[in-house]
Parts: C-alpha cells; structure tokens; sequence
C-alpha cells in the first residue's frame, strides 16, 4: 500500500526521523491492547502566517488522556510545541493537520502493564475537508448506526484513546455500507450520543442546543469554540441530552471536529434535516469558525492562535 499521507519526518521521542523510519515495536503493549492516546490538531494559513488552533487545549487533552491510562510523559507542553512548531516548518506547510500520539510501549507481557516504555510521537500531512467535497457547502447524509456508543461506565468518554475508536470504526463502516457519509451514534440510553469523530449541534426556533458529556462524548475543542462563537454572535444555547426525535425535528444539525470543522448535517436515515441542506444559523457559525481559526474573526478570537 503505497503511503496516502504527505508527511515527511516525524518526531519521535525528541528525535526527528524521516517517516519511513518512524516504527513502533510489534511488542510495544499499544499494538497489542490499544492502549496509546492522540490528538487531532490543525493548523491554518491565517492572516498572519501559518497558526495552530488551540494547540495548548489540545495538549492539555492528550496529557489527561494518558494519564488515565498510566502514560505519563516526561515532555513539557512548552517542549511539545516547540517540536509541533519545528515539524510544520520542516515541512514548509502553512496548512496541515497535526497528530500527536502517545503510546505504551514494550514492557513486560501481559494485559497489565508493568514497565512499559512510554512513547510520544508527533506527525503532520495535508489534509482538505475531512467529511469530502462539497460536506462544508452542501452538508452531508448521516446514518444513526446500530452500534451505541460505549457507556462512561465502561471507558470514559472524555478521554481520547486510540482503544476507544474500535467503536467508531464499526460506526463509519456501517455508515458507508448504506452509502452514507457519516454515522451518529445513540449512547446506551437510546438518546443522541455524536458523530464517529464529531460532536452535534442541533438548532430549533433559532436557538442551538448540543448535549453534555454525561451522555457518552468527547468533550471536544470544537465543540467548545463553537459554544463560545454562537454566544458571541448572540445565539441562545442549551447544553442538555437530545433525543433522536429532536435531532430527526430539527430546523438544522451540524457536526463539529477538528477533522470535520463545522459540517451541516443535511440528511439523517434519509430524512432531510431542516430544508436539508446547511441552515442560515450553520452558515453564520462556519463562517465565524473559519474565519476564527485564520485570525479574520473578532479579535476575542486571536488568542486561540499559536503562531508557527
Ligand atoms: C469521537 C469524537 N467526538 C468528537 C470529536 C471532536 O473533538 P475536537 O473538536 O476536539 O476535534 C472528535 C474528534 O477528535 C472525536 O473523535
């Protein structure tokens, strides 16, 4: 399989290797029991040059997420963006997406981890509109999946761990094989819990509403600059659980991620959300959004901007 991503080094524990030397031991324990943890990140050509959005959020997240699983990292925040910065330079790119991963490495064998290895990894590559052509414009057709999405009494949502997305994956795959383009999960409960790899928004009589975390999500960094953009443009805004009935009643939906940015959902089962397409209120929230993470939006934004 000939490699998809345009990245040229990677950055593995403090050392800087080109990517076909970038390995991971077959006896690292996170080959065997999924316990490593990442971030999605990116970084954006704004009006004063390349930017990485909320990177210090981001890095926040990744420590917590290691830390529930017994990855503690020697690296600094201050250290990891440095190599952040260093990598997007070698590269010359002025957009790209950035994937820190934290991995158990080789320890004894054995579920339980005893003296293990723990192994940082810092990658970056291209990467357009996740949710395909056209998904930001037009919005895209979701599928609520048969899969649910794991309880907190099983794992803890909140955390970003690679083990975790096994049941994402079954989530996009059914999705695709109906021929749509994303999946919703509904938590244990029945109620909406969010996309494989996004959170929901959703926009009744012109107020918006997305649900907390105790309904089984990831709190995502999106999802929270959202909340901060609509009460900024003066949008009234619910935290609360949605029910499947409410998304499918909906004036508008629209997922948010980091990957997805903030993507109408046009269609759920086939049902069109709305008029089904992307919604006046969608469209003013993008907007905002994406001028936001390229620093065209009201100063109150600028500081979501780590310069590279
Ligand atoms: C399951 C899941 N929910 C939500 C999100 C959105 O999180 P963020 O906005 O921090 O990218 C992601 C993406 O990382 C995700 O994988």
């Amino acid at each position: 399989m000939t490699r998809q991503v345009d990245s040229k080094y990677v950055w593995i524990d403090g050392e800087v290797v080109p990517t076909d030397q970038a390995s991971v031991s077959f006896f690292a324990h996170a080959v065997h029991y999924g316990t490593a943890v990442f971030e999605g990140i990116r970084c954006y050509d704004g009006t004063s040059g390349p930017a990485i959005f909320r990177l210090p959020e981001h890095l926040e997240r990744l420590r917590r997420s290691a830390g529930e699983y017994f990855m503690e990292y020697a690296w600094t925040d201050a250290q990891l963006t440095a190599a952040t910065t260093d990598l997007i330079r070698r590269h010359d790119m002025r957009e790209c997406y950035i994937r820190p991963l934290v991995l158990m490495g080789e320890g004894k064998m054995g579920v339980r981890p005893v003296d293990c290895d723990v192994n940082v990894y810092l990658a970056v590559w291209s990467w357009g509109a996740y949710l395909g052509a056209g998904a930001l414009e037009n919005g895209i057709s979701a599928k609520i999946v048969k899969q649910r999405k794991f309880s907190p009494r099983a794992l803890d949502p909140t955390v970003k761990a690679c083990g975790h997305y096994l049941n994402s994956v079954l989530a996009t795959k059914e999705a695709a094989a109906g021929g749509y383009d994303e999946g919703i999960l509904l938590n244990s409960d029945g109620r909406v819990a969010e996309g494989s790899g996004e959170n929901i928004f959703i926009v009744k009589d012109g107020e918006l509403k997305t649900n907390p975390a105790e309904e089984s999500l990831l709190l995502g960094i999106t999802r929270d600059s959202v909340m901060k953009i609509a009460d900024h443009l003066g949008y009234k805004l619910t935290i609360g659980p949605i029910e499947l009935e409410e998304l499918l009643g909906a004036d508008e939906a629209f997922f948010t991620g980091t990957a997805a940015e903030v993507t109408p959902i046009a269609k759920v089962d086939d049902e069109p959300i709305g008029s089904g397409g992307r919604g006046e209120i969608t469209e003013r929230v993008q907007t905002t959004y994406l001028d936001a993470v390229r620093g065209k939006a009201d100063a109150a934004f600028h500081g979501w901007l780590c310069p590279v």
